[in-house]
């Protein structure tokens, strides 16, 4: 890999406005992050020493987006869109104080892979001035031409609006990402004009620009579906499939068996271990860790992380959770721990064997080792201004339809009977009980029967 320092520049500030969206268009998202946050992500991974993140006046959401994936980067504002090469030069600064490379990239392409970048950034080093990566269009339209003479050097990017009928019947086109040495880049990018069709400042104008300076460009091949841009909804989904097919295919080569992989929809940082089972219809959104021989049943949705809480969910080794199961952020399933249908965990443990098999809120809270919550378990973490916690001990058992009124903690192996309102502590080994005696009258049932067929008789005669 080349040891030559490498600016990242990320184009950003275009509104997107084909998404019909109060949102900037990198901030919609694919696989649980934001386009942009793929783009970072991929960037980052390529090696880059710097990134420079060029977005639209007005687009703070975006700025902080850029803080929170890619600490390190400068933010640069572009106040009008004058187009790709006015939206560089809006990162001059950086460009400027930059020995090494450059590579510049598309916001809105998601799917790009580090691998492609690092490939440009192998051409710069390989002594090429300027690298395009291009790709074989199945329909170029609206892309632009990469034009090539006889012996495959590139002479030009030829835009849709100014391309010939010949032009345009040329496949080979352009992704977005380019790449450039520093020293001969703002040269380069200070000769490009808005002479064109758009009126606006073409970035693939360097190409031609590069040639006349003694600047040659060599193309790199990525794939299609690797640089598609997302300008609609459409195109939106479209990237979502192919994004969910790289990670499906991901764990099952991780050795997760995915029993129906079309209904399962991971996140870009799900992670899960070996010998997985996952029934279909699963949904896990950001955050969550599965570990080894776990069986998750259909129907189940875990998401760690939400716009309120950046905690995680895991699940350790051979735990079962669902079927119709929900793991909210901070949800620990400890091993072999059993989370069954209709239960909601949310911040709060399992620990190992434990049991919940069937409808019950568990919130803030611990359920010790092989301890069990009988269904119908409620833990009343809320009083409509704070929340609390609920402790339940090792071996504890919870009987059914029992509400745990928190700050409440149950002790080791104590015994909660079923029905019970528990508002008070209750010692380790002990019996709670918390209802009204039951009171029992001798054969009042069959004499109250008695009594109504009576009564039926002589209205019916
Ligand atoms: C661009 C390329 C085209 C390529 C295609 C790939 C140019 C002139 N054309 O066309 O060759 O085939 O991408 O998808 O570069 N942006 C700004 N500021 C601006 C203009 C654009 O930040 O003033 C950003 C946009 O947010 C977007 C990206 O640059 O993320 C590309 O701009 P767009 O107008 O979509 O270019 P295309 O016409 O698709
Ligand atoms: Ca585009």
């Amino acid at each position: 890999m080349s040891d030559r320092e490498l600016l990242i520049v990320v184009l950003a500030a275009g509104k997107g406005t084909r998404m019909k969206s109060d949102v900037p268009k990198v901030l919609h998202h694919v696989a649980g992050r934001s386009l942009l946050g793929h783009v970072l992500a991929a960037a980052s991974a390529a090696g880059g020493s710097r990134m420079a993140v060029v977005v639209g006046p007005a687009m703070d959401t975006v700025a902080k987006e850029v803080a929170a994936q890619a600490p390190g980067a400068q933010v640069f504002v572009q106040p009008d869109q004058l187009g790709t090469a006015d939206a560089v030069r809006a990162a001059r600064p950086a460009i400027e104080g930059h020995t090494g490379d450059v590579l510049v990239v598309l916001g809105d392409t998601p799917l790009l892979t580090t691998e492609t970048l690092k490939r440009a950034r192998q051409a710069l080093a390989a002594d090429a001035g300027m690298v395009v990566v291009g790709f074989e269009a199945a329909n170029p339209f609206g892309y632009g031409r990469l034009l090539r003479d006889a012996g495959g050097t590139l002479l030009a990017i030829r835009e849709e609006k100014e391309a010939t009928e010949a032009e345009r019947k040329v496949t080979l086109c352009n992704s977005g990402v380019m790449g450039f040495r520093a020293e001969h880049m703002l040269a380069i990018l200070d000769g490009i004009r808005n002479d064109n069709a758009k009126g606006e400042y073409y970035l693939t104008d360097a190409v031609e620009i590069g040639r006349r300076k003694g600047v040659s460009a060599s193309v790199v091949e990525g794939s299609e579906e690797e640089v598609l841009g997302i300008n609609d909804r459409a195109q939106l989904a479209v990237a979502e499939r192919l994004y969910q097919d790289r990670l499906r295919a991901r764990v099952q080569a991780e050795g997760a068996t995915l029993v129906s992989p079309e209904t399962v929809y991971l996140s870009y940082d799900t992670t899960i271990g070996r010998d997985v089972t996952i029934e279909p219809f699963v949904v896990i959104g950001p955050g969550v860790t599965i570990g080894d021989n776990v069986h998750v049943r259909a129907f189940t949705h875990m998401t760690g992380a939400d716009a309120k809480s950046k905690k995680g969910v895991s699940v350790a080794d051979k735990a079962e959770v669902g079927p119709f199961s929900r793991m909210r952020p901070g949800a620990s399933i400890g091993e072999g721990a059993h989370v069954g249908n209709f239960v909601e965990v949310k911040n709060a443990s399992l620990e190992k064997g434990a049991k919940a098999n069937h409808l019950a809120y568990i919130g803030d809270g611990r359920v010790g080792e092989a301890a069990n919550i009988g269904a119908g378990t409620i833990f009343c973490n809320y009083d409509g201004f704070n929340k609390h916690h609920t402790d339940v001990g090792a071996g504890a058992f919870v009987g059914s339809n029992s509400s745990l009124v928190a700050p409440v903690k149950i002790g080791d192996g104590a015994y909660v009977g079923s029905g019970s309102v528990i508002t008070k502590d209750v010692a380790p080994d002990a019996l709670a009980l918390e209802r009204a005696k039951q009171e029992e009258k001798p054969e009042w049932a069959a004499k109250w029967r008695q009594l109504m067929l009576r009564r039926k008789k002589a209205k019916s005669s």
